[in-house]
């Protein structure tokens, strides 16, 4: 194979040696047909092969909540190094991390390390049947908890296999999964009360937990309606079910203490990730003590592994967090929320296609065809994807990288000047889309 800077032939090339031609299948970006090639990455810009700068929409999926090589990060890392690439050992900087956890996150009074989402939340699941002795999961349709065979199900289910839209069926987001463990999970529709209480009502003592995105990100940006988590709240402290708040992208998101300091309702078990290693690979299990008790060695529930809490993601997130934790953090990154919601809102107004945007903090969802509030997985399934692949083909031939993702979002380092860069593209793209889709 000859070296190639050329994407479309390093896709080719990809295909013969990469399984899929990929590294993973999110990479794949829908709308130009093959993964976009980067060379590096730096604050909120990307560079292609051919060192063109974007802007980055993407922010992988969400991770660089402080943009790319941030320098206190790199020093991080670099720290790390310097203690001899050590891996598999406990130090004291595990405990660090631990400990300013416990003073941030309202439910996190003990604290475990793993790489990814999908590892924490695999993990959290069993804990939350060990602690209860109960199997049930309930879990929303549309809201996605990793691909662990336990989680993977209902988060992008076509409609015509979702069924009834008030009980929807379960929809395995993957072959390969053992079909015996559907009768373990219970799909039912986000912010619809009513089939929440009959749920319980039916099944309450069978319920380990409850698990949900508090604002879903993964079907673009669905917060909860008012009351919606309090009763979620109410009805797993009634039937001795376990709230389990995934916050793989709400943590650090829009509040230094994620949705639970956001929404003010306090789970029993939160998983953060993404954000909270700023880029670095590291997530984390944390909640009450009665129930974290439970995990080995002290308990019965397993959670190891030769890589969890790698010190040079150790001490990334910390780094991050002590950025994350600077008073004028939050309200920069809210300010600059609020100048880009509303000049975008301006934009799609002026453009004249129907196009439903919905955000909290730096993450948002774009709705194609939609103009009405979209609350729940099926409203959000309605919109056009034809739609948002040329919008998201016209940003990227504009110099501004959006995935063909269900969100969408920037980092505490975009400044006006990348906003307005993001917010012109913005701009033409939708006028694309306005004259392919009329
Ligand atoms: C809400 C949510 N949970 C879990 C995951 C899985 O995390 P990871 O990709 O780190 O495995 C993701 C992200 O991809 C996510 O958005």
């Amino acid at each position: 194979m000859h070296h190639t800077t050329n994407p479309d032939e390093l896709y080719t090339q990809a295909r013969t040696v990469l399984a899929g031609g990929v590294s993973a299948t999110a990479r794949l970006n829908a709308a130009i047909g093959r993964p976009f090639y980067i060379q590096r990455g730096d604050g909120a810009y990307i560079e292609d092969l051919q060192g063109k700068r974007y802007v980055d929409m993407c922010i992988s999926h969400g991770a660089s909540l402080l943009g790319h090589n941030h320098p206190a990060i790199v020093g991080a890392v670099q720290r790390a190094l310097e203690h001899g690439i050590i891996c598999s050992y406990e130090t004291e900087h595990q405990i660090a991390l631990a400990k300013r956890l416990v003073e941030i996150i309202p439910c996190a009074e003990q604290v475990r390390f793993a790489g990814s989402g999908t590892e924490s939340m695999m993990h959290a699941l069993r804990l939350a049947r060990t602690a209860t002795g109960r199997e049930l999961l309930i879990k929303f349709e549309g809201h996605f908890h990793g691909y662990a065979d336990v989680l993977n199900y209902s988060w992008a289910p076509p409609l015509h296999a979702a069924g009834d839209p008030h009980l929807p069926q379960i929809y395995p987001e993957s072959s390969g999964m053992p079909g015996a463990l559907t009768s373990t999970i219970l799909v039912l529709p986000f912010n619809d009360p009513e089939a929440l209480e009959e749920a319980f009502a039916e099944h309450g003592e069978r319920i380990a937990a409850l698990a949900l995105e508090p604002i879903n990100y993964d079907s673009g940006c669905i917060p909860p309606e008012p009351g919606f988590l309090a009763l979620c709240r109410k009805l797993c402290d009634q039937y001795g079910a376990l709230l389990l708040f995934d916050e793989v992208l709400t943590a650090f998101r829009m509040h230094l203490a994620g949705a639970q300091g956001w929404t003010g309702v306090t789970p029993d078990l939160a998983v953060l990730g993404k954000a909270f290693g700023a880029g670095m690979p590291i997530s984390a299990i944390v909640g009450r003590h009665t129930v974290m008790h439970h995990l080995r060695p002290e308990g019965t529930s397993e959670l190891s592994g030769t890589y969890l809490a790698h010190l040079t993601a150790v001490l990334a997130a910390h780094a991050a967090i002590e950025i994350y934790a600077e008073p004028a953090f939050y309200p920069c990154l809210l300010e600059n929320c609020a100048y880009f919601y509303r000049s975008c809102a301006q934009l799609i107004e002026r453009s004249r296609v129907p196009l439903r945007l919905q955000w909290v903090g730096p993450r948002f969802g774009l709705y194609f065809g939609i103009d009405a509030p979209v609350r729940n997985y099926r409203d959000a399934a309605r919109q056009s994807r034809a739609m948002l692949r040329t919008f998201v083909a016209g940003c990227i031939a504009r110099g501004v990288y959006f995935h063909m993702a269900a969100h969408h979002g920037f980092s505490g380092v975009h400044d006006r000047n990348a906003l307005d860069l993001a917010l012109n593209a913005i701009e033409g793209a939708l006028n694309d889309v306005c004259h392919a889709h009329q």
